[in-house]
């Protein structure tokens, strides 16, 4: 087992109190598993990645613990998440600027992150070698002109080539987590299909474990083994792909799956969840998705569901208990 998250609790303060972004949450990733998280946008995906490489904002608090091969994150020294951000867990961010510094030539950057990795395994930089691995790793992403992308700051290039750059910096970098934050979102389509090819490859070739946070289901399919479905800062429902698309249990994957455009299912089929996502400053007493779920029970109102298994599945709903 590479990752093995028990009793995560995220939480923020904010003008209005504190908001609990993610509860109680416990999952485990294997090594070479490539894991989607999946849920509508404010459900807690980012929140959960951002403590995974301990990259939360100063009015985040987070509880539980975070074992990476074995080894608490939450309570690692400033020195020890340096050293374990980028080479043990590695993270691409939604916003593709937000992954490079803004301020450093794209060389500077990578030369940088391959000279820690160095340091770690106790090899002395060799800057000459370490420029060619760079050009041959951005070649590898298919990076035109790899030497001109390397003397430009961030701001000189599209979203696109940004991506590509954190790509083949994940790729020179081999971590043993990759955590892929929405990586297309922000790109076009004809960018996407390249980007997640890409990521689909670092696995396969390094045999790299992925967590893959995105709100789309269809995406989620293309890159994951196993799905983990999160509402309101909880997990509903995880297992294999296959079962979880094919024969979902709990009512909000349910309606999740319902809402992905196949080709049989005309647009006017598609279902969209009824309601919205709770205020999380205020979100529902006992279960987070009573007031949305057509299965609601009166012990949903005022008991939050203990975790349970079916199907090869874990499961929070009370239809499982
Ligand atoms: N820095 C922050 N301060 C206060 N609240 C935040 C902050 N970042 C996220 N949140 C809140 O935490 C919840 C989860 O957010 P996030 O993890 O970004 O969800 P997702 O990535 O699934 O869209 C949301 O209600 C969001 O408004
Ligand atoms: S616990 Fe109740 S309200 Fe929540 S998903 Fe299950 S049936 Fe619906
Ligand atoms: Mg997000």
């Amino acid at each position: 087992m590479l990752l093995d998250v028990k009793g995560l609790k995220v939480s923020y303060r904010t003008i209005y109190g504190r908001l609990e972004a993610v509860r109680s949450l416990d999952f485990t990733l294997d090594k070479g598993e490539s894991v989607a998280i999946v849920g509508e946008s404010g459900c807690g995906k980012s929140t959960l990645g951002h403590s995974i490489v301990r990259l939360l904002p100063p009015n985040a608090r987070a509880e539980g613990s975070v074992l990476l091969d074995g080894k608490d994150i939450l309570k690692m020294k400033p020195a020890e998440v340096r050293m374990m951000r980028g080479t043990d867990a590695f993270m691409i961010f939604q916003d593709p600027l937000n992954s490079l510094n803004p301020v450093k030539r794209v060389s500077t950057q990578l030369m940088e992150g391959l000279a820690l990795k160095q340091r770690k395994a106790g090899k002395t930089f060799d800057e000459k070698a370490t420029y060619k691995e760079i050009v041959d790793g951005l070649g590898s992403v298919r990076m035109p002109d790899p030497e001109v992308i390397m003397e430009r700051y961030p701001h000189q290039l599209s979203g696109g080539q940004i991506q590509r750059v954190v790509i083949a910096m994940a790729l020179l970098m081999k971590p043993k987590l990759l955590i892929a934050d929405e990586p297309t979102s922000a790109l076009d389509v004809t960018i996407q299909a390249q980007v997640i090819k890409l990521i689909n490859e670092l696995k396969k070739e390094y045999g790299m474990s992925v967590l893959f946070i995105t709100h789309d289901m269809a995406v989620a399919y293309t890159v994951a083994n196993r799905f983990i479905v999160m509402y309101a800062g909880e997990l509903s429902e995880t297992g294999p792909v296959e079962k979880v698309v094919g024969s979902p249990l709990h009512p909000y994957t349910v309606a999740l799956v319902n809402s992905i455009p196949t080709k049989s299912r005309a647009q006017g089929d598609l279902i969209a969840i009824p309601g919205s996502p709770p205020n999380m400053l205020a979100p529902p007493t006992g279960c987070r998705f009573h007031p949305r779920c057509p299965k609601v029970m009166d012990v949903c109102r005022t008991e939050n569901p203990g975790y349970s298994q079916a199907d090869d599945r874990t499961l929070r709903c009370h239809l499982f208990d």
